[in-house]
């Protein structure tokens, strides 16, 4: 049986206001964040403006800036906040015994 939830590893190695990506082959690179209060929330790594890579942003509460123009997406729902239009997929995250497990269906919903 498939797994549902993909373990990414430890959250340890994944510091408050940090990202880091993850590479899914074949699908869209998914951009993993700790925000300062130590939730984790994953997004494709792509901006819903030009494709910026949202990893590169910087965390603030449950946002990240685009580091190309600098709107803001929520972790939360991938949405564009303010006056910006647009959304990124979500992936969801959950932490388990200290390791960082994302949803696999959603992982690689990017692939062909
Ligand atoms: S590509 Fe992200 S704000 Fe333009």
């Amino acid at each position: 049986m498939i797994a549902e939830w993909l373990d990414i590893g430890p959250v340890d190695q994944l510091p408050a206001l940090g990202a880091r990506t993850l590479p899914v082959q074949g699908g869209e690179e998914i951009a993993i964040f700790r925000t300062a209060n130590g939730q984790v929330y994953a997004l494709i790594n792509k901006c819903p403006h030009k494709h910026g890579p949202l990893s590169q942003g910087i965390v603030h509460d449950t946002t990240v800036t685009c580091p190309l123009h600098n709107w803001r997406i929520s972790l939360l729902t991938g949405e564009a906040l303010g006056e910006d239009k647009g959304c990124v997929p979500v992936i969801p995250v959950k932490i388990d015994g200290g390791s960082i497990l994302i949803g696999r269906r959603e992982a690689l919903q990017g692939m062909a």
